[in-house]
């Protein structure tokens, strides 16, 4: 035996493996990211379910009132449907496609299923003229009880709102995630797409006609859960911008043009740097600003103004900055979930990069300049961030790396599964399991959680829904991002 060798051997191992721990399996994650919205599926589950904890659920959604509403996702841990976040969820998932659909490999037309999922739902949620779906299934008798969604029997009242009683917020975002859909599908299923198209054309003339916030007939329903805070004239422009750019028509284009000074009236501190599934402003920027980098129109444009400042108000070394890092340089904003801003805001900077590059343009943020590969590196630093570069060597993706969440917030994923445990488990039933510290027994593979506290400290608690949580929205940008940095930086 020749020890020499043999230890040579070793050490190309181990350097490889050393190597291995500081970079990321970003199509490993991509992958997981995607395979979360199985988990989050309401309705009957198709034969390729490859999620099996996940049964059929809620199949008589809407059948109280005469209108199917089967189907869709769950927002997070428990069993709602909240159409306002979903539709916001979709919209995302179909700009990561358009943004970064073609380097998704074999993984695209997985995403393209993650997104009819929705898109399927969405068209249930407006085949009544007049009306729009925006809830299904009463928060309070849900967050009432800790049980599987294909058992649950809480109340699933359907909520909607109409002429009387309008929801543009909601209806816009609705619109915005079928106009965006609608070009995903154009080249791979034309007849959908252009359902899909017609439909939010319907959809977002309700919206901008008959105008209002959610909140006033729906308030004591939606609020505090997804309580529309910045207002309506951020998705009736969001809404228009996508329709633009589905149609190429142009009353869109004047629509966003003529009612931009309208948002101004809801600026406030920091908004430049708001993108969720409430704000929608640093979106529209970086959105409709393509039209112009790529367009080669003047640099002094409001939107690239504003998406430029957008970019000044993240960055951490602009003399501007407005959102906090962790001593471990994990972005943090204000509102539980955090990791919501760190995926979504990340993909804008990624989005921007991209638009800024084709066109050799950098962002001053006062004597700091920002170059689009300053911009890239800034949203992988959060990426890698989440997926294990941090103080606790821990990923925040469940399923993903060595160490991840093990106590998350979720029903589904905390209750045994109902091939292990057939018989009934009834609200109260399942206390037990949300207060036990035994790890949840179906591993939701691909959940990315609320994430750390601001010192880079995690408790791994179910209680603690803040941190523990997962939902749509973390996910459906981190799918944009994963797909860029798989074929950008390899491992
Ligand atoms: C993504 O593609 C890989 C490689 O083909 C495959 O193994 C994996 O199952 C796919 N992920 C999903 C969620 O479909
Ligand atoms: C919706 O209700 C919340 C909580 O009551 C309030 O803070 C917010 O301003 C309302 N939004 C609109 C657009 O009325
Ligand atoms: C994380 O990993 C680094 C590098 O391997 C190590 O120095 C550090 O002690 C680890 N921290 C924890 C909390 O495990
Ligand atoms: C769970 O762990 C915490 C602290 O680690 C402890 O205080 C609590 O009693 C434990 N709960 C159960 C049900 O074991
Ligand atoms: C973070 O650490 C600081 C300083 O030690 C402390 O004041 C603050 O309360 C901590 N915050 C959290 C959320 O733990």
């Amino acid at each position: 035996m020749n020890f020499a060798r043999l230890r040579l051997v070793v050490s190309v191992v181990t350097t490889a493996m050393v190597t291995k721990a500081y970079s990321h399996d970003y199509g490993d994650a991509l992958s997981k990211s995607i395979l979360f919205f199985e988990g989050q599926r309401s309705g009957k589950l198709p034969p390729q379910q490859r999620v099996t904890w996940r049964k059929d659920s809620a199949l008589l959604d809407g059948f109280q009132i005469g209108v199917d509403l089967v189907g869709g996702y769950y927002d997070a841990g428990d069993n709602l449907k909240f159409n306002f976040p979903m539709a916001f969820s979709t919209t995302l998932l179909a700009w990561s496609v358009l943004e970064f659909g073609e380097f998704m490999g074999p993984n695209l037309s997985d995403s393209l299923d993650a997104i009819r999922w929705a898109t399927d739902y969405f068209l249930k949620a407006t085949v009544v003229p007049g009306l729009v779906f925006v809830q299904v299934g009463d928060s309070y008798s849900d967050h009432d009880c800790w049980e599987r969604p294909e058992d649950m029997d809480t109340l699933r009242t359907p909520y909607a709102v109409s002429k009387q009683f309008p929801g543009s917020e909601v209806s816009a975002e609705i619109a915005a995630a079928l106009a965006a859909s609608s070009i995903v599908f154009r080249p791979i299923d034309y007849q959908y797409s252009a359902r899909l198209l017609n439909r939010a054309r319907t959809v977002f003339n309700f919206a901008d006609t008959y105008r209002g916030s959610y909140n006033d007939s729906l308030g004591p329903w939606v609020c505090p859960f997804y309580c529309d805070f910045s207002g309506y004239q951020d998705e009736l422009l969001w809404g228009a911008a996508w329709l633009f750019k589905a149609t190429k028509e142009p009353n869109y284009w004047n629509y966003v043009a003529e009612n931009m000074h309208k948002l101004e009236n809801y600026f406030v501190i920091g908004s430049c740097a708001e993108f969720g599934w409430d704000s929608k402003h640093a979106g529209i920027n970086v959105l409709v600003s393509e039209q112009f980098v790529m367009g080669g129109t003047s640099n002094s444009n409001p939107f690239l103004r504003k998406a430029d400042e957008f970019v000044c108000t993240v960055l951490p070394e602009s003399p501007t900055v407005s959102v906090s890092y962790s001593p471990g340089g994990l972005m943090f904003k204000t509102g539980g979930s955090n990791l919501q801003h760190a995926t979504a805001l990340s993909f804008l900077l990624l989005v921007y990069a991209r638009y800024l590059s084709h066109r050799n343009r950098v962002v001053h943020c006062g004597d700091v300049v920002a170059t689009p590969s300053r911009l890239i590196q800034a949203a992988r630093d959060q990426v890698d961030y989440i997926l294990g570069s941090n103080p606790l060597n821990m990923s925040y993706m469940v399923g993903y790396g060595k160490k991840f969440p093990q106590r998350i917030h979720h029903r589904g994923s905390s209750l045994p599964s109902m091939d292990q445990h057939p018989e009934r488990i009834d609200c109260k039933g399942g206390s037990p399991y949300y207060s036990s510290n035994n790890s949840n027994p179906n591993l939701h593979i691909g959940a990315v959680v609320g994430g750390p506290d601001i010192n880079d400290s995690y408790s791994d608690s179910r209680v603690d829904f803040v941190h523990s949580e997962p939902t749509t929205y973390i996910n459906a940008p981190l799918v944009g991002l994963l797909a860029y940095f798989k074929s950008h930086f390899y491992t």
